[in-house]
């Protein structure tokens, strides 16, 4: 593995787990030093663990995205602990099954939160990147599964609503945030995973019927791993993608080239 981020800072939100959890490992294997912050602080805590057994440099912060005030004060820690700032992941995020105001709530104002504190901070630091994960539901609408778990539809407008909002949201705010801050060394970028073996998936993805409906949406004919997830955003972050901004990229298999 080349370093190609060697002795950056990198701070990420919702990376107890998923893809926060893989893209935290593999900004630590380029050579980042990692905050590794989630609302379920031990999560967290376990994913620096992994890190630093690995013999990278981590840390924890137990974070809840949904509070400006703590996103600020958690950012301000990790430049006072790791001594500055240079990569900023929004990856929190929530499934639309939790309902229109908290879906919007942490998917939305959540990253929102990080691109209002962080951006300033890594213009005032000199520059950095920042990566917000989106969905291939922040470019189209979902199609429902038809599937039912647990008695209840696994997808449905209300709940498929919710999650693509929030999600084209996040594409509009990677652009607004992007290019007002595109001179002064701060390039924000978007991805937008396709259908990804993670927790959140799981329910869908451990019953045959519903791995198979996922399946057949990607061209490629599989779902995606984390860790094409994280090598998506240890690139942008990079400065392999020296001038890439604004964007949001498809990382989906095919998914939104139909
Ligand atoms: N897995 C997929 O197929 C897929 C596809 C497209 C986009 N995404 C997006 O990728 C991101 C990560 O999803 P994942 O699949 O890794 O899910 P996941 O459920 O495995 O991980 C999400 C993490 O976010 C944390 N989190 C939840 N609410 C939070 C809050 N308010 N503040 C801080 N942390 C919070 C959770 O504790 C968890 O550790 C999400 O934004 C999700 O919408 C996932």
């Amino acid at each position: 593995m080349n370093e190609r981020l060697d002795g950056r800072i990198a701070f990420i939100t919702g990376a107890g787990s998923g893809l926060g959890r893989a893209m935290a490992i593999r900004m630590s294997d380029e050579g980042a030093l990692v905050m590794c912050t989630d609302v379920n602080g031990s999560a967290a805590e376990d994913t620096s663990a992994l890190i630093s057994e690995s013999g990278g440099q981590a840390s924890a912060l137990e974070l809840d995205v949904t509070n400006e005030f703590d996103v600020d004060e958690a950012l301000n820690k990790a430049i006072s602990e790791f001594g500055g700032l240079n990569i900023l992941v929004n990856n929190a995020g929530i499934g639309g099954r939790n309902g229109w105001e908290q879906t919007l709530s942490v998917n939305l104002t959540g990253v929102y939160n990080g691109l209002l504190h962080g951006a300033p901070k890594l213009a005032e630091l000199g520059g950095g990147a920042i990566v917000n994960i989106a969905s291939i539901a922040g470019l189209n609408a979902l199609l429902s599964s038809g599937i039912t778990l647990n008695g209840v539809p696994s997808s449905g407008p209300e709940r498929s609503a919710a999650y693509v909002a929030s999600k084209h949201g996040v594409i509009g705010l990677t652009k607004q945030f992007a290019i007002n801050f595109a001179k002064e060394n701060v390039r924000i970028n978007a991805i937008c995973p396709g259908y990804i073996y993670t927790p959140m998936t799981q329910n869908l993805t451990e019953k045959e019927e519903g791995r198979e409906f996922l399946e057949a949406l990607h061209p490629m004919g599989r779902l995606g791993e984390d860790r094409e997830i994280a090598s998506a955003a240890a690139f942008l972050v990079s400065d392999d993608a020296s001038f890439i901004t604004g964007v949001a990229l498809p990382v989906d298999g095919g998914y939104t080239a139909r």
